[in-house]
């Protein structure tokens, strides 16, 4: 049999522009830091820059010039005329689209064909639909003429670095806010192209603030006494630490945390097409998803079917160099993030489920996992209850729809789900007993900026996007300042 090769097809990088050295965006201009760390290419472990290291006098003055911003311009902003300066960002990052997903391949190690296909053009999507809504907000559900609530500070994570930027500064800019956020420590890049974007657009100084950093500046962020609203997505201890350290205040908070998505399988749901959505459910963006379906719960008839086919499509699954346009799977994250991947991984060793990954040849140098199952799973395991974070997927087996769900909803998070069945009534009423916040029929990892996300127990507080998501960063006239 001849094996059919892909010729390399990679996407040039010669688009980007990376200085040297970063600091921070405050009020318009960018400032030189103090201290220095470096962002690396997790697939090969180059230096590609160095970030400031925000300290608390650096966060002060973002919050200062987000203040002053607040109250000389953005709050007093006609909706119509801010809109205007979101749909300018919007088209901007269009226009930019290529630089922004090299950018966010190099520094994140996620496939250019997903940063290119999905997260810019989400990005972009979110800026158009919040720019619809800031000339109507008397229509967001909390009455006439609702207020924004001030500064919002924000803290994202390095999985979806610019997506999630903009999950967060564009509902906050639409409803009146201004903002200082922190990109996650491992992926600053986009977020420092993206303060460039704010120059281009002429948005006025100290709307948006960007305050480089690890932990401690996040901790920072959210001490800080002229922050009227956190918004913050990463995990679930620190979220926690978060609603901690906010308690005694009267910060209002939305919090997006982490997740194991049951991923439900009935024996009626069409086999070829719920395998695709198996692969796309945990493979994408290397698992390094809050709502993958990292579980996988497979009626026991046709338990042995779905496997099969699953391997075999497993087995296509190409793995390498994440500005290679043929490339399905990149690098995990950081070295922290594979090790934490590895753990969980030795521990469904050793607790009794068999592992199988297909045979794939990972780089040497950078930061790789070959996409793995493991079957024989129980309700006890680790890797049945714990975020794992990357391509490694938990097999259950279950007999009846009522024990699928009892199976599903079996777990401290409650974030995301997906229902396979040929039957619309089997969908409704599983979607109905699922304590998830966004459940998937027939298909998994769907996004729209118009639709709701968010999660139950300890997945988090409150819902972003749509008009959910907007709500969060207003307030009623009426309501107390
Ligand atoms: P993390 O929660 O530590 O980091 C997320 C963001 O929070 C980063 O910007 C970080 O600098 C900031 N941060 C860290 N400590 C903080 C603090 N005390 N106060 C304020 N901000 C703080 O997540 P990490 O360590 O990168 O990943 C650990 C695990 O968390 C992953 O293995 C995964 O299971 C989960 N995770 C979930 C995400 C989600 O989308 N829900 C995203 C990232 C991680
Ligand atoms: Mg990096």
């Amino acid at each position: 049999m001849t094996t059919f090769e892909y010729a390399p097809a990679l996407e040039s990088r010669s688009i980007v522009t990376i200085k040297p050295e970063y600091g921070h965006f405050i009020n318009g201009a960018f400032v030189d830091g103090v201290d220095h760390f470096a962002t690396i290419n997790p697939a090969n472990e180059e230096i590609l820059s160095r970030i400031a290291l925000g300290n608390a006098e650096d966060i002060d003055r973002a919050v200062d010039a987000a203040r002053v911003a607040y109250e000389a311009t953005w709050s007093k902003m006609p909706g119509k005329e801010r809109g205007k300066y979101l749909y300018r960002i919007a088209r901007i990052m269009q226009e930019r689209a290529r630089e922004f997903a090299v950018l966010e391949s190099l520094d994140n190690g996620k496939p250019i064909r997903e940063s290119r296909d999905i997260d810019i053009p989400l990005a972009g999507a979110h800026f158009f639909y919040h720019a619809g809504w800031a000339d109507k907000l008397d229509y967001a559900g909390l009455g006439h003429a609702p207020r924004p609530h001030g500064v919002a500070g924000q803290i994202i994570p390095w999985n979806f670095p610019l997506l999630m930027l903009a999950w967060k500064i564009a509902p906050a800019l639409a409803a009146g806010n201004t903002v200082v956020l922190k990109p996650a420590e491992t992926t600053p890049l986009t977020a420092l192209l993206f303060a460039q974007v704010c120059q281009q657009a002429e948005l006025p100084a100290g709307v948006v603030n960007i305050v480089t950093g690890d932990g401690r500046t996040g901790s920072a962020l959210v001490d800080h006494p002229g922050v009227d609203k956190i918004a913050f997505t990463g995990s679930t201890d620190v979220g926690k630490a978060i609603a901690r350290a906010i308690a005694p205040t009267k910060k209002k908070a939305t919090l997006e945390l982490g997740g194991k998505g049951a991923n439900i399988v009935f024996d009626d749901a069409p086999i070829d097409e719920t395998v695709e959505g198996i692969v796309n459910g945990i493979f994408f963006n290397q698992g390094h998803v809050c709502c993958a379906g990292s579980r996988l719960l497979l009626q026991e008839n046709i338990a042995e079917e779905v496997l099969a086919k699953l391997k075999v499509r497993m087995a296509k699954i190409r793995v390498g160099d994440p500005l290679d346009k043929n490339t399905d799977l990149g690098a995990i994250n950081s070295a922290a993030q594979l090790g934490k991947i590895r753990e969980l991984a030795t521990s469904g060793d050793s607790e009794g489920a068999q592992r199988w990954s297909p045979a794939c040849s990972l780089p040497k140098n950078g930061f790789w996992f070959a996409p793995t199952i493991f079957t024989g799973v129980t309700q006890a395991h680790r890797i049945a209850r714990e975020e794992i974070f990357g391509p490694v997927l938990s097999v259950l087996t279950f007999r009846t729809p009522a024990e699928a769900i009892e199976k599903a909803n079996n777990t401290p998070y409650g974030l995301s789900a997906g229902v396979w069945s040929e039957k619309g009534s089997r969908i409704l009423w599983a979607t109905q007993q699922l304590k998830a916040g966004v459940i998937w029929a027939n298909t998994f990892n769907k996004f729209d900026p118009a639709s709701p996300f968010g999660g139950y127990k300890e997945s988090g507080w409150g819902r972003e996007g749509g008009r959910h998501g907007l709500t969060a960063y207003l307030k009623s006239a009426e309501a107390q300042q």
